[in-house]
């Protein structure tokens, strides 16, 4: 059984027997372990079933870990530290050589991030390693925003998930790398490209056939439901094609009626886009367990953070 808790010091001792514990972050929770223990490590790939290739976040706590952990940090790095940090970016930055490969994959960067949540603070505050987590979903699912969610996914295997409640940002950091003094834009994420452009000017986004190679979590297909998706403008042509099934329809706000065979999510009542994203994974993971024939995601519109969620439902739909 997995123990679903907030004592932090039970959460601390774990990762310091090299044991995973899932953490609570403002975007989605994590499956962390200590960066140093190649035992947790590689446990936290076996457990997600990710691939190794697929390199993980590093969180930290203090501004002194970033000059600690990186051999180098281009001056917007700094700008964009000092402006989202603690909060939902990550900074991808080359590595120094104290970095495990097994964590970024034998690439020569590393991916930094520190969280705002108070509770992931206050652990890693207790412990003297900085530690790696993915989102704690498995490989290409649903990231989880809540506690139960992440006791779902790894009932018995994992120790403990440290409860921190309902994530409030609801999608994943925002990653940021560079190519000399130059940034680039991973992926989308909570802080949208536009509060990135207010600090450090314009920035370049990844090609698609970039985006692969270098940030293999923006892989087409991700983020996906078990229940075949479809993303459209268009929901009532979709429904029109699909007569007789059950049907889940997740969109911002919606003037159509729930019924029998139609079951719909509104992402937020008040066409709120932060609500939105908020609201998300937890909408999919409620469809998804409904056994539905299809579900139908309204793209929402393309603006701010409202990007961000559409790139997540695009990878939800892919084939
Ligand atoms: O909000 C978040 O970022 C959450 C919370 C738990 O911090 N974490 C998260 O981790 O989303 P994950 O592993 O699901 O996604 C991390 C992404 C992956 O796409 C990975 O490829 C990319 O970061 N990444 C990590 N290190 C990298 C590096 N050195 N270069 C390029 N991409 C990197
Ligand atoms: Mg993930």
């Amino acid at each position: 059984m997995t123990l679903i808790s907030k004592d932090i010091n039970k959460a601390s001792e774990l990762l310091k027997q090299e044991e995973l514990v899932s953490i609570p972050t403002e975007t989605v929770y994590g499956l962390a372990g200590n960066i140093f223990s190649e035992k947790a490590i590689h446990r936290i790939f076996e457990m997600k079933k990710r691939p190794l290739y697929n390199p993980l976040i590093v969180h930290i706590h203090a501004m002194e870990q970033l000059e600690e952990l990186s051999s180098h940090i281009p001056e917007k790095a700094k700008l964009l530290a000092d402006a989202f940090w603690p909060g939902e970016l990550t900074l991808v930055l080359p590595k120094d050589v104290k970095i495990p490969d097994l964590i970024t994959a034998n690439k020569p960067t590393v991916a930094l991030r520190m969280p705002r949540h108070q509770l992931v603070q206050d652990l890693l505050k207790q412990i003297d390693f900085p530690i790696a987590a993915p989102s704690a979903n498995p490989f290409g699912c649903i990231s989880p925003t809540n506690a139960k969610r992440v006791k779902d996914y790894f009932d018995g295997d994992l120790k403990m998930v440290l409860d921190g409640g309902d994530c409030t940002s609801g999608i994943e950091s925002t990653i940021v790398g560079f190519n000399g003094e130059k940034a680039i834009l991973y992926r989308l994420g909570s802080i949208s490209k536009k509060q990135i452009e207010a600090v450090i000017g314009p920035i370049a986004e990844l090609t698609k056939s970039e985006k692969t190679p270098n940030a293999p979590g923006m892989l087409l297909k991700h983020y996906s439901p078990r229940t075949k998706t479809i993303l459209t403008e268009d929901v009532s042509s979709i429904l029109d094609k699909n007569p007789n099934k059950r049907i889940g329809i997740i969109c911002l706000t919606s003037d159509l009626e729930s019924s029998n065979s139609i079951e719909i999510e509104e992402l937020s009542k008040s066409s709120d886009l932060n609500e939105a994203a908020k609201n998300l994974y937890e909408v999919m993971h409620r469809l998804d367990h409904l056994n539905l024939d299809l579900i139908i995601a309204k793209k929402l519109p393309n603006e701010g953070i409202g990007k961000a969620i559409n790139d997540r439902l695009e990878r939800a739909s892919a084939d």
